[in-house]
């Protein structure tokens, strides 16, 4: 079997995607018809050759990509749409577990919880004739103020609280350089304290004294991670610190080289914490932003990083552990990749 249908048909979980940069370029594109006719031509050409560029853009430019998907996701049906297709196509690369995070905005006569209901609904509507597990986690920008990061909290332990099952936590992301994560710190521990799950964007440009404050307060995951050696701008005590409390970490390897917090693909900090035996989950950041999926991380780690089928496949299962579900369906999804082992990889 080919590494590509390897990876392809290898039951895989995705924690860390953020749903407007997961929108893939076919779904851009139906976007952009639909503004067709208020929108003129010259602007129309604009986002199409944004959208269509592949390679690499600088964090700067990724930023200003997202705030262009923004504007073309203004109501709640192109929400809806754009919610659909990217579980659509998660589950069509053979992701069986996902974990979802999405900023909540008001939309054309939708306020933030309106957004959330929103995507929630489809989430519903998708377990119907999916078998995939979708949860969802609501994004604090760093850019917000404490407050509306504290409003953010509060509606997420309300969501919590239905007992649906869809909303299970909190992510801190947004532009790296902009703000300082450490604001946030009385709302993170307020959603801990309402038994929420929280995980944060640390590190992706290097910030020792907020990234220490941030590794202190023990998140249950972090995203990147980048700069956490002193080689990349860190601090012996950083790795210490992320290292004896084994936090679990959501690799982007693609989005990390694609935006160049990493250089590249031989100086990823993956091979180094994979050595350490550090908990690590293959993850895709933005799908649609940097033209990739779950399978072609794995993929880019095999060919790029040396990972064996048999690693991959034990890291693959491995991410289970670190899904912010119940034990009961962290069990169920053992068994299903102890099946897909069955049917596919013992023939
Ligand atoms: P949304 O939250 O569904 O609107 O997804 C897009 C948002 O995710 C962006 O506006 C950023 O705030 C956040 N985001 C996406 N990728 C990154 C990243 O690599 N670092 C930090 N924040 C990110
Ligand atoms: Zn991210």
């Amino acid at each position: 079997m080919s590494v590509q249908a390897f990876c392809r048909r290898l039951p895989k979980a995705e924690l860390h995607a953020h749903l407007h940069g997961s929108i893939s370029t076919n779904t851009m594109q139906k976007l952009i018809n639909d503004v067709s006719h208020t929108v003129d031509k010259s602007e129309r050409d604009v986002w199409s050759t944004v959208i269509n560029k592949e390679g690499k853009r600088t964090l700067h430019e990724c930023f200003a990509v997202f705030k262009m998907i923004h504007e073309l996701v203004t109501s709640k049906e192109a929400l809806s749409m754009v919610t659909g297709d990217v579980i659509r196509e998660f589950a069509d690369d053979g992701v069986c577990y996902l974990e979802l995070r999405t900023t909540p905005r008001p939309l054309k006569g939708i306020s933030k919880r309106g957004y959330v209901d929103t995507v929630v609904a489809v989430i519903q509507e998708a377990s119907n004739h999916l078998e995939l597990p979708v949860k969802l986690l609501l994004s604090i920008d760093r850019r917000q103020s404490l407050e509306e990061a504290l409003d953010t909290v509060e509606m997420t332990a309300e969501y919590q609280q239905k007992g649906d099952g869809v909303v299970v936590g909190i992510d801190l992301s947004g532009d790296p350089t902009k703000g300082d994560a450490t604001t946030f710190l009385p709302a993170l521990r307020k959603a801990r304290e309402a038994g929420l799950k929280v995980t944060l964007h640390v590190a992706e440009v290097p910030n020792v004294a907020e990234t220490l404050s941030l590794l202190e307060f023990g998140p249950d995951r972090v995203g990147h991670g980048t700069c956490l050696h002193p080689a990349q701008g860190g601090s012996d005590e950083l790795v210490k610190c992320f290292e004896s409390k084994k936090i679990p970490l959501e690799v982007c390897l693609t989005s990390n080289v694609k935006c160049r917090t990493v250089q590249s693909y031989d100086v990823h900090h993956f091979r180094d914490w994979y050595e350490r035996g550090h908990p690590m989950a293959l993850c895709t950041d933005d799908k649609g932003v940097f033209s990739t999926s779950l399978s072609e991380e794995y993929c880019v780690a095999h060919s790029k990083l040396n990972m064996s089928q048999v690693e991959l496949w034990k890291l693959s299962l491995s991410t289970v552990d670190y899904t912010f579900v119940t034990d009961d369906l962290k069990r169920q999804l053992r068994h299903k990749w102890q099946d897909c082992k069955q049917n596919y990889f013992q023939q």
